[in-house]
């Protein structure tokens, strides 16, 4: 049993990021820049956005931190997108949601330019990665990869079990476990003997935002366990595992917070850097 540092794996790609960022300032005299926006007050989405930008200054990139009111029309959303799919030194653009309900994801996504889109949510982007042509793969599968791949976890011909079937972290999930040649099964609110299902993971993924859902008795015994929830129960965050007595009976698993959560902002970066280069060897 182990748990796996995603904090650790993170500073360690953030870091090359970092070095690789002022090697192509050297030569370019440019430095990829990342437009957030965030439309509301949604406290969680606060933190996230506060932590994206903090990332950013890190390790060398220009962030664009957009701020609207929850009250933004959907026509002021899409003028400022196509403000930013304009400007040369926006090379990444993040829209943080969920949006306020007056206002349409779909229609906000579809509007980012697909060369910017660093979440990998544009329906052209969600094309490439359902055929395995993905250029920008969604953060938070991208950054569980990583961490089965540095744990040297063999993901070939395993039974993979995803709990959720959200297009931010189900529905990607699933594609990149099944192109490493897992067998992925998805669960959901309708699924019958979950547990059944659960008991047969090889690695087990749970992205459904129920605090200590999956219990011990849930997970096979060695099985590789990732946690993607992040829920605030009192003062503190707990995962969608209930992590102590499954620690015990797992191979690995990783913790909340200090798991996936620093992992999704790095590959956010890693996206970042690709748009930036994609560009400037478009302009070389
Ligand atoms: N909300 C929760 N996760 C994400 C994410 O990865 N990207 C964006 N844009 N919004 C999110």
């Amino acid at each position: 049993m182990g748990i796996i540092d995603g904090k650790m794996v993170a500073s360690q790609i953030k870091g090359n990021i970092a070095d690789e960022i002022k090697i192509l300032e050297q030569k370019t005299g440019k430095i990829p820049g990342l437009a957030v926006v965030l439309v509301g007050d949604d406290p969680a989405s606060a933190v996230y956005i506060r932590n994206k930008n903090k990332t950013c200054k890190k390790l060398g990139f220009q962030s664009f931190e957009n701020i609207l009111p929850e009250n933004t029309s959907e026509l002021t959303l899409l003028n400022l997108i196509d403000t930013l799919n304009n400007n040369d030194r926006v090379n990444g653009i993040l829209v943080q949601l969920p949006l306020p309900s007056h206002i349409s994801s779909n229609k906000i996504l579809e509007a980012i330019d697909p060369k910017k889109d660093v979440d990998g949510f544009h329906l052209e982007n969600v094309g490439r990665l359902v055929t395995g042509n993905a250029t920008f793969k969604p953060c938070t599968p991208a950054g569980i990869i990583q961490l089965l791949d540095h744990y040297e976890v063999n993901i070939d011909g395993k039974n993979a079990v995803v709990l959720g079937r959200s297009n931010i972290v189900g529905k990607p999930i699933f594609f990149l476990l099944m192109e490493r040649n897992a067998t992925v099964t998805i669960c959901h609110s309708h699924t019958k003997n979950l547990s059944t299902i659960t008991q047969s993971a090889d690695i087990l993924i749970a992205a459904i935002g129920k605090p200590n859902f999956v219990t011990k008795d849930m997970v096979k015994n060695g099985a590789v366990v990732i946690d993607v929830g992040i829920n605030r129960v009192g003062d503190k965050l707990v995962g969608d595992v209930d992590f102590q007595p499954v620690l015990n009976k797992v191979n690995l698993i990783t913790p909340v917070p200090g798991g996936v959560g620093p992992m999704t902002i790095a590959m956010l970066m890693l996206n970042t850097l690709q748009a930036f280069k994609n560009f400037i060897s478009l302009k070389i």
